[in-house]
């Protein structure tokens, strides 16, 4: 097994802040409510990992499973004085961290999806690969006073335990056939991820690039609004996703789920 302990990991750290405060757990409940509970107390960069959660969620309410040892969750709280409309940002950055470093690590073709999924190219076909749950606390003056980024990443899950879902899932394991070691990876993530936040600007051009759902007809759902149908035409500074409606008004929406004609 490859060890994620902090004796494994923290020598080889290669960041400035991002994961400096670094606690691993073999098991837990969820990594984003434990650093949840501990948010006045831990300094901004803190990174929660664990090597199996019981109680881990995703995005919508819906329920996170990953196999003992096989993958990377884990939970960065991030205390940076930006305002609510820069969230987007942090998805932003950390979705294309992690597609950089699959990238750099394996052969396969990276690809992301509005809002904050990232995929992976199967014979012509995305698959889900790494989740992103961002959980925020908003001041009165409309900045976060702090941001929670969690994110399951598979990585050696075998095909046969992958987990079903509307968008089909796999691991780096089961697009490669190899086993891919978690350490380097995660370093790699976090290199990349300091990087893009440092900069602070909006990564929406790079983001972009890899929008599996350019020039596709979608439909947006959720927010509680009407499903907003349309050509997706790319995302603004903000993140927000634009939609070209059938009446050529361009609609830029900041939240919402996304499914292709013709797919569930
Ligand atoms: C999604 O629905 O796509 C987001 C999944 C986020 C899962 C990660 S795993 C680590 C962290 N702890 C949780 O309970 N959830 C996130």
């Amino acid at each position: 097994m490859d060890d994620l302990r902090e004796t494994a990991v923290l020598p080889h750290l290669q960041t400035k802040w991002l994961g400096q405060y670094y606690r691993y757990f073999a098991e837990i409940g969820s990594t984003n409510d434990a650093l949840k509970n501990e948010v006045a107390q831990l300094p901004s960069g803190s990174l929660f990992l664990t090597d199996f959660q019981s109680k881990g969620r995703g995005r919508l309410n819906r329920v996170w499973q990953a196999p003992p040892q096989t993958c990377l969750l884990m939970s960065l709280l991030l205390k940076l004085d930006w305002a609510v409309e820069q969230g987007q940002w942090v998805t932003m950055m950390v979705s294309l961290a992690v597609a950089e470093a699959i990238e750099a690590a394996t052969d396969l073709r990276v690809g992301l999806k509005w809002p904050n999924d990232v995929l992976i190219d199967i014979a012509g076909v995305w698959h889900k690969c790494c989740g992103i749950l961002l959980e925020g606390t908003v001041g009165e003056n409309g900045r976060f006073s702090h941001i929670i980024l969690g994110m399951g990443l598979n990585v050696n899950i075998p095909a046969e335990q992958l987990p079903e879902a509307v968008t089909p899932a796999t691991s780096l394991l089961a697009a490669t056939g190899e086993i891919v070691p978690r350490l380097p990876l995660l370093l790699d993530i976090l290199a990349r991820l300091e990087s893009w936040l440092n900069v602070a600007q909006s990564p929406y051009k790079q983001w972009q690039e890899r929008l599996v759902i350019l020039g596709e007809e979608v439909t947006v759902s959720g927010n509680g609004r009407s499903p907003i149908k349309g050509i997706a035409e790319g995302v603004n500074s903000w993140g927000h996703l634009l939609v070209r409606q059938v009446d050529g008004v361009l609609a830029p929406i900041a939240a919402g789920d996304v499914t292709l004609r013709d797919h569930s």
